[in-house]
């Protein structure tokens, strides 16, 4: 847990980033959990995994930007994203997840400018037959996070959030969100949290992410579990199984890299899988998070930096 609180506290520092990039092989390990850096890299892994019967959300990474027009190349980097889309010809098998940090929700008025730039993001997604969800980021935006989701779903409502089990909050967000057409991504959450708003125990955390995911496939909505860990998998297909839901009402999604045998194996077997795919120049962040949620990876990388 000590290690993991220093590597999300690392991520926020993208001074580091320049000690990870540059050497080949730590480039690898990075490009073990990132599709490349540009959308030509990206779009052949959507192709690839939609081969193996895998969806996709695709994710142009970025977050925490300061100025409006960076936030204005993330919606124009979303737009060129869903046209590539488009041409791949896969509909609602291939959609996009947004952080709203990226389009602006930081800046002053930064909730009108976050909606103002995801809006057409939305629109362009809705006119080629896919949806966007909105990722969470830390406890701060989650207030703003729902009421844009709110506000965007009134015309698009396919339009879907996530919710973080380690977050005390989320049982009741949960019961909110648990509603028709909702479409729901449920977390563990990847953010340091303080003990006044999350639990700090993984045990604590699985609880909560089992009685969310308990509300979630006993309502109308769309359940997106979003986790790596075989127990909350199985036990959701137990639920499925209880409340009678068809197959193409909820859904599997898990990181690119991330047990993709078990992505291969769940999407075989009938499930419906959704890999999260990330690409993009701004990765330093996002891996960040990927080693603080397995210590097994910090081994692996530090290794790298040694090696050239
Ligand atoms: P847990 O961390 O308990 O891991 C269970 C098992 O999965 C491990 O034992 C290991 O086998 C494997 N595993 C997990 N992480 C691994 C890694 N990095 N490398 C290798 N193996 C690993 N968070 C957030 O705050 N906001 C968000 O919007 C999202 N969005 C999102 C989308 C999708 C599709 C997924 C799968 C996850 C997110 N997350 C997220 C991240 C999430 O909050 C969480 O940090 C990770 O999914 C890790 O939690 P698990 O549920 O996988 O379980």
């Amino acid at each position: 847990m000590v290690l993991q609180k220093v590597l999300l506290a690392a991520s926020r520092r993208p001074g580091l980033r320049r000690v990870v990039t540059g050497n080949p092989a730590t480039r690898r390990v990075v490009d073990r959990f990132v599709a490349g850096e540009a959308l030509t890299d990206a779009l052949p892994a959507v192709r690839a995994l939609a081969a193996d019967g895998i969806e996709v959300t695709l994710d142009h990474l970025g977050e925490d930007i300061t100025t409006r027009a960076e936030a204005e190349h993330s919606r124009d980097a979303y737009l060129a994203a869903l046209e590539g889309l488009a041409g791949l010809g896969l509909g609602d098998r291939a959609e996009v997840s947004v952080k709203l940090s990226a389009f602006g929700q930081a800046l002053p008025d930064g909730h009108d400018v976050a909606l103002e730039l995801v809006r057409p993001v939305v629109e362009a997604a809705t006119a080629i037959g896919t949806t966007v969800t909105l990722d969470m980021e830390d406890h701060r935006t989650i207030d703003s996070t729902l009421a844009a989701l709110a506000e965007l779903r009134k015309e698009h409502p396919g339009t879907g959030a996530v919710l973080q089990a380690m977050l005390f909050r989320t049982e009741d967000d949960a019961k909110a969100l648990a509603v028709t057409g909702s479409r729901v991504r449920l977390v563990k959450g990847a953010y340091n949290e303080p003990p006044t708003v999350a639990h700090q125990k993984k045990k604590d955390v699985d609880t909560a992410y089992a009685r969310c995911l308990e509300i979630l496939m006993a309502g109308p909505g769309y359940p997106m579990v979003g986790s790596h860990d075989p127990a909350m998998v199985a036990r959701a297909h137990e639920l499925a199984a209880q409340h009678s839901r068809a197959a193409d009402s909820w859904e599997v999604q898990m990181l690119y890299g991330i047990r993709p045998d078990e992505q291969r194996r769940l999407a075989t077997a009938g499930t419906r899988v959704r890999a999260y795919v990330p690409y993009g120049v701004d990765w330093y962040a996002y891996f960040m998070r990927r080693l603080a949620e397995r210590p097994a990876n910090v081994g692996f990388f530090l290794r790298s930096l040694l090696t050239k």
